[in-house]
């Protein structure tokens, strides 16, 4: 704990009233934009309808795991449809995205194989990697000719797999999905693509970057989580019956836990339709997120390199990042700052979620309010 508090990385919880993008906190309006409520359903009359529906049929839990007596039809029927919108043969619903990742990895790869991860993919993926005994190799992150210079000089005895977020959760940027596709099918690897912040925002049907049309990509697996802009919770892998056979025998936590809870899975299949009677949310939040950036930039901030609704301010030094978001925070805007681990050393900064929570009135408020705040920090 010393160490922990004097590098600056002491992690907290803060308790809140409320979840999205805005609401009321401590007599004030709260701007929150620490949520990945992206399309701002998760308290959409739509989806609590559909939540306590489930609730009164099937009660408050699944009661087993999958394999025993937990697969209700409901996980079925969401199977289903998340085959459909990421155009796989079919999907596995797990308790998560992160255990979703770790029981992927671990079940698929072996000490033989070869994993090939851009470097800031997301946690659950190293951890699926580190739970297999494979090798993981990191490439720079979004280098993919560094990539294939790797693939082409490493020896592997067994399976390549090539793992990669789509769009990055801490920097808001996107893998080139066509290229590593193609890097893929070149190296006789199997590609393995994250959509978890792109899923119900990208592509047709909401299938996330894959799936934009024009230039289909179909991953070996497509990941994905109903934590973020279908406003529920769980994950699920799109695959081959194949993979997906292969999973429900050896993909520990799949096999080991008990069935996601219906109501989460019923909100999630609600948010789905929700997404496919109305095309043009994903479409809205992107338009927002760039209404955003241009008004950072306009108070002469930069953006890193976001390409999304994920909109990080460069900060640098840990303990400067969490006084900004304390600062921002006395002001009725929540943005949480972000340090090591889960950004490279000296890259602390500030995260910002845009969703469809923030008008255009809002999204102004708040670029001003960060601008003057970051230049009296002096950081940035
Ligand atoms: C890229 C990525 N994958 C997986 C996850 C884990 O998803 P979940 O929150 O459903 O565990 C997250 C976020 O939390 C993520 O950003």
């Amino acid at each position: 704990m010393n160490a922990i508090r004097e590098k600056g990385l002491l992690r907290s919880l803060r308790s809140l009233p409320a979840t999205g993008g805005k609401f009321q906190w401590q007599d004030r309006e709260l701007l929150n934009f620490s949520s990945n409520d992206y399309l701002d359903l998760a308290n959409d009359e739509r989806l609590k309808q559909a939540g306590r529906e489930a609730l009164e049929r099937w009660g408050g839990g699944a009661t087993a795991s999958r394999l025993m007596s937990g697969t209700l039809d409901l996980h079925t029927e969401l199977e289903a449809r998340l085959a459909a919108v990421t155009g796989q043969e079919t999907a596995l619903v797990f308790g998560s995205g992160f255990l979703t990742n770790l029981g992927l990895l671990s079940a698929l790869t072996g000490k033989d194989d070869a994993i090939f991860a851009d470097k800031l993919n997301h946690a659950s993926l190293v951890d699926g990697a580190r739970f297999s005994e494979a090798r993981m190799i990191r490439y720079h992150h979004l280098k993919l000719d560094n990539l294939e210079k790797m693939l082409r000089e490493t020896e592997c005895a067994g399976r390549r797999w090539i793992a990669s977020d789509s769009i990055f959760s801490m920097d808001g940027d996107l893998a080139d999905v066509a290229g590593l596709q193609r890097l893929a099918q070149a190296s006789g690897a199997t590609l393995l693509l994250d959509e978890a912040h792109a899923v119900g925002i990208l592509g047709e049907r909401g299938g996330g970057l894959c799936r934009i049309s024009g230039q289909p990509v179909v991953p070996a697996i497509t990941v994905g989580t109903f934590s973020k802009a279908l406003g529920s919770y769980g994950g699920f892998a799109a695959c081959s019956h194949e993979i997906r056979d292969f999973l429900i025998n050896r993909a520990r936590p799949f096999i080991y836990s008990t069935a996601l809870p219906p109501v989460c899975a019923a909100c999630a299949l609600r948010a789905l339709q929700i997404i496919e009677e109305e095309p043009g949310l994903g479409a809205e939040l992107l338009r927002r997120a760039e209404f955003m950036k241009d008004a950072l930039r306009a108070q002469g901030l930069e953006v890193m390199s976001s390409a999304s609704q994920i909109i990080p301010i460069f900060v640098g030094d840990n303990e400067q990042a969490v006084a900004l978001a304390d600062r921002l925070l006395d002001q009725g805007i929540l943005a949480t700052a972000i340090r090591p681990p889960t950004v490279p050393p000296g890259t602390a900064r500030i995260r910002l979620s845009v969703t469809l929570a923030h008008s255009e009135q809002d999204l102004s408020r708040a670029a001003e309010v960060i601008a003057k705040t970051v230049k009296q920090a002096g950081a940035a």
